[in-house]
């Protein structure tokens, strides 16, 4: 029985989002239906297509009352909504449905696990928000909450460890067929740590033990784990809150962090080997990832981080929050790599390439603009020259906007920078990263999407998110070199 809560959501969502035309939304990410979504949840393949929920409020362009959004698709590209999933509709969730995950059961049902929560009064005063992991089972379209929610509760936790930070359960079936979720939660200490639990059938819930401890080396709370094996290694994400700079590394606030390491199923033991960050650019949070059919690992972030939730003047907009381009990854070298889906290539339509263009002062080439938009660069030093000392491409341009990616091979160092984008709000708005090259030979991948930017270095080795609200006319796209360059382009509208 769906609740009057859900019908409501449901009636709103698809009256509301008639008000948004398609050329106000990007083409090939997911964004919200209507109003506000955050981070992606259950992102699935289940009846012969991809599930992706989200949390989300209808309501309004802003965090709120957190349903699930959900949406399929066929290619991870194009995709379909279908009505909301869960709605905040019962005691134990009445706050909120946080994110969680979805697997499919021996029964053909698909099975959602994702967070509850309700506000408690402290006796200090202020509120609380006690989070609990809840069940609800369905078919693809219907969801049915489990009677016995919440499945994992304050009593599955280690003693002293948090009550209010428990959440972001990520849930998998193991070869013997029993169950495995992970969870986010804080120690007594208060720094983040990744609890394991295990269920024979999915329902009934076992705590095990702690699969990652925090130990406040990257910010404290670690929010939605997701944990896999990939190329003969297994990899741990997380989203940690609260973080302090490191280098070019790691920067303030709310990031993401890939740990690399072994993992021994017989004594469920995680041993780190490395870590890094999962994107170097400025909106990028929460990612999960799903197993495709032909075996691929396939990670969606949240193209938005909290930290810059002000970009837009957001009570005046009718949708909020877009979903990152599917990513396919894989481990070289102790190292998590990304590149966008091969299902993108699909899209490419009108190639326009030049070869061994001088660049030395600023250039435009004949037939490279657009907002959608797959760009392929390589930048090396003209022969014969220095080393040149700056390049820079830049896009969704006009005469009043720009947004630039900008490259100092003697600092190793690439800047993007979203400044002149026409954002009117004091948030960050550009950001270093450190990139490897060969005496300035650099790789540049850039996916354009209306509002947004991704940018991939190298073949994958790093990724950089933004989002860009700059007029759709600003679609200029231009190249500038301090010193000379010598540079190859291919480029495709995204259609
Ligand atoms: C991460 C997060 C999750 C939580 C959800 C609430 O962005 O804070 O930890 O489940 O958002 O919307």
């Amino acid at each position: 029985m769906t609740s009057q809560t859900l019908r409501e959501a449901r009636k709103y969502e698809e009256a509301s989002e008639k008000m948004i035309s398609p050329e106000e939304r990007p083409a090939f990410h997911l964004s919200t239906r209507t109003g506000w979504m955050n981070d992606p949840n259950g992102f699935s393949w289940y009846n012969g297509k991809y599930h992706l929920f989200y949390q989300y409020n209808p309501y309004e362009s802003h965090w709120g009352p957190m349903h699930w959004g959900h949406a399929v698709s066929g290619d991870l590209l194009h995709w379909e909504y279908l009505p909301a999933a869960l709605a905040p509709d019962e005691a134990y969730d009445r706050d909120g449905c946080f994110s969680g995950n979805a697997v499919t059961l021996p029964d053909g049902r698909q099975l959602l696990m994702y967070t509850g929560v309700v506000r408690e009064r402290l006796e200090s005063g202020g509120c609380s928000e006690v989070q609990t992991q809840c069940l609800a089972v369905g078919d693809g379209t219907d969801y049915v909450k489990y009677a016995n929610n919440p499945v994992l509760n304050e009593k599955d936790i280690p003693e002293g460890s948090s009550r209010f930070d428990f959440r972001d359960p990520k849930i998998w079936q193991e070869e013997d067929g029993s169950y495995r979720c992970i969870a986010g939660n804080r120690d007594a200490e208060g720094s983040g740590q990744i609890l394991l639990f295990s269920s024979p059938d999915g329902f009934g819930w076992k705590y095990e033990k702690v699969l990652a401890a925090n130990k406040d080396r990257f910010g404290k709370m670690w929010e939605c784990p997701d944990f896999f094996p990939l190329d003969g290694k297994w990899v741990l994400l997380v989203s940690p809150q609260d973080m302090l700079p490191s280098g070019f590394e790691y920067h303030n606030g709310n990031g993401t962090l890939c740990l690399i390491g072994d993992y021994d199923k017989e004594t469920e033991a995680f041993t780190e080997e490395a870590n890094q960050a999962v994107d170097y650019g400025i909106d990028f949070y929460a990612p999960q990832t799903v197993l495709t059919p032909d075996g691929r690992r396939v990670m969606i972030g949240w193209m938005q981080n909290w930290d810059t939730c002000n970009h837009r003047r957001r009570h005046d907009e009718p949708w909020f929050g877009q979903m990152s381009l599917p990513r396919e990854l894989s481990v070289k070298n102790g190292r998590l790599i990304q590149n966008p889906v091969r299902e993108l290539e699909e899209m490419r339509r009108n190639r326009v390439a030049y070869e061994k263009v001088t660049v030395s002062g600023a250039v435009k080439l004949d037939g490279i603009k657009g907002r959608r938009v797959d760009m392929e660069l390589t930048i090396r030093p003209e022969e014969g020259c220095d080393l040149y000392r700056k390049f820079a491409v830049r896009f969704a341009q006009n005469d009043a906007y720009h947004t630039s990616l900008s490259f100092r091979p003697g600092e190793s160092v690439l800047k993007v920078d979203r400044k002149f984008s026409g954002s009117r709000r004091a948030i960050i708005h550009q950001r270093r990263s450190r990139v490897n090259h060969d005496g300035g030979i650099l790789k540049l991948r850039i996916v354009l999407d209306r509002f947004s930017a991704e940018v991939f270095v190298n073949d994958g080795e790093q990724a950089l998110s933004a989002v860009l609200y700059t007029e759709q006319k600003a679609d200029g796209i231009s190249f500038i070199a301090d010193g000379t360059v010598s540079l190859d382009v291919v480029k495709y509208d995204l259609m």
